[in-house]
C-alpha cells in the first residue's frame, strides 16, 4: 500500500463509512446480488469480529476501504472456510489498498487457523478478479446464471485461496 493510508481492526466507529463504501460499490453493479447495504446490526451480525479491517486515511481517519469475512458453514469440517468481501472507495482505487487489506485477513485468518477463504466474484468484475488472483486466488470455476440481479440471470466465478501454512 502506498503511504498516507494504514489497515486498522473495523469498529462501529466506522460503522457508516463502511456502509456507504459498501453501497457505492453495490450501485456500480459488478460487485454484488446485493442491491442494497444492510443496517450496521445486520452487517455485524453475519461477519466475523476478528476478520473485519478497515484502511484508514492518515491525518482524517476516513475510511477509503474495507474487508470482511462470515463463515460459509455451521459444519465442523467447513470450520475454517471463511467467505469474504473487500471494497474500496472510488477515490481510493489504484493505490493497493485492497491488497493490504487482503493481506491483513490472511494474517488474521491463519493465525485464527482458517484455512480456505472463497468468494464469488462476477466474471465481468475484472478489477476484482485480477486484484485476488494476484492475492494467490484460483478460479474454481463458473456457477452458471446462479442468481438474478436487476432482472438478468448473472454467472459467479467462485475463487478460493488455501493457506499453505494452515491444515497442511
Ligand atoms: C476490486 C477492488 C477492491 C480493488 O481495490 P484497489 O484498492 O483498487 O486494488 P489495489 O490497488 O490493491 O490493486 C492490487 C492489484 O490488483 C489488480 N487490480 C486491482 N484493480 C484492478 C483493475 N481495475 N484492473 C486491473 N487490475 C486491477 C492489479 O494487479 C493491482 O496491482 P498493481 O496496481 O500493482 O497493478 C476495488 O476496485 C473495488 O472496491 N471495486 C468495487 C467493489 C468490488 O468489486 N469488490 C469486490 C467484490 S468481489
Amino acid at each position: 500500500m502506498r503511504p498516507g493510508a494504514r489497515v486498522a481492526p473495523m469498529t462501529e466507529h466506522h460503522a457508516d463509512e463502511v456502509l456507504a463504501i459498501y453501497q457505492a460499490g453495490i450501485d456500480e453493479g459488478e460487485a454484488t446480488f446485493e442491491t442494497l447495504a444492510p443496517t450496521w446490526s445486520a452487517f455485524d451480525a453475519s461477519r466475523l469480529p476478528d476478520h473485519r479491517f478497515v484502511a484508514l486515511e492518515e491525518g482524517t481517519g476516513n475510511v477509503l476501504g474495507w474487508v470482511a469475512a462470515s463463515s460459509v458453514s455451521s459444519r465442523c469440517a467447513y470450520a475454517g472456510v471463511v467467505e469474504h468481501s473487500v471494497y474500496v472507495g472510488a477515490g481510493a482505487r489504484g493505490r493497493g489498498i485492497g491488497r493490504a487489506l487482503l493481506d491483513a485477513l490472511f494474517a488474521s485468518t491463519e493465525a485464527a487457523g482458517i484455512w480456505t477463504i472463497q468468494s464469488g466474484v462476477f466474471p465481468e468484475n475484472t478489477g476484482s478478479l485480477a486484484l485476488h488472483r494476484a492475492a494467490g486466488f484460483r478460479d474454481i470455476g463458473i456457477r452458471e446464471r446462479i442468481g438474478c440481479h436487476h432482472g438478468r440471470w448473472r454467472d459467479v466465478l467462485l475463487i478460493e485461496r488455501r493457506s499453505r501454512v494452515v491444515g497442511v
